[in-house]
């Protein structure tokens, strides 16, 4: 396990020194989709418990993307995880799959989590939009907005300890903001009364390899946070 953590680390880019003779040591681096009225859909999915939310999902049309894309992609995990990872939106691989960073990108995701002593199956991913956007463009607000209720009803529903926002559209979309990443980065944000933090998105790790450091200190924090350690 200690030699698992080591080159989970090490694909994160960070120092794993070894003591001679000792151990490593890290050094830092359904009906709701068709109401007509916005009001009464997203009181509607506020009502849904895991299944009819789940279906409720796969049969939304509200903003388009559906048609473009092969599936919904719900989210996957445990229903009560302390851990909510929250992504951007699915991409080619998670389109075909209908789970959630499961790509390159989902493989970085799941060695940062490694490095935190998580295993992917201990928590819950998921993203803001729930369908592909086409040629994996950003989402719009308009789309976001309207996937929202869903994500807001998985939210409730978990009650999690800790959301872990990956990258800039993921944070700005849940807090609410278009403060810049960087600026969101370093502190913890609540989202009602759930502790939030912020870090890079695995898919800009993997083209910025240079900021896997900053992504490990993001996720110290994290850990710190959960743990009621504070900043
Ligand atoms: N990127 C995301 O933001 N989410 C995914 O599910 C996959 C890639």
């Amino acid at each position: 396990m200690a030699a698992d953590r080591a080159s989970y680390l090490r694909d994160l880019g960070i120092t794993v020194w070894t003591r001679r003779g000792g151990s490593a040591a890290v050094v830092p681096a359904a009906d709701a989709d068709t109401a007509a009225d916005p009001l009464s859909r997203e009181a509607t999915i506020a009502t849904l418990d895991w299944p009819a939310l789940e279906q409720t999902v796969r049969g939304c049309t509200a903003c388009g993307l559906r048609a473009g894309c092969t599936q919904t992609v719900f989210g996957v995990g445990v229903r009560r995880a302390e851990w909510l990872i929250i992504g951007e939106a699915p991409g080619a691989d998670e389109d075909k799959q209908g789970e959630p960073f499961v790509g390159r990108a989902g493989q970085l995701l799941n060695s940062m989590l490694t490095a935190i002593g998580l295993k992917r199956e201990q928590v819950y991913i998921a993203n803001i939009l729930k369908c592909r956007p086409p040629n994996n463009r950003e989402p719009k607000p308009e789309e976001a907005e309207l996937c929202r209720p869903f994500l807001e009803r998985q939210i409730a529903l978990i009650r999690p300890k800790l959301i872990l926002a990956l990258g800039r559209i993921a944070a700005q979309n849940l807090l609410n903001t278009e403060t810049p990443i960087g600026r969101l980065r370093g502190q913890v944000h609540q989202l009602g009364t759930i502790p939030v933090v912020v870090t890079y998105h695995p898919a800009y790790l993997l083209r910025s390899p240079g900021e896997k450091r900053k992504a490990w200190v993001d996720l110290q924090l994290a850990v710190r946070t959960l743990r009621g350690q504070g900043p």
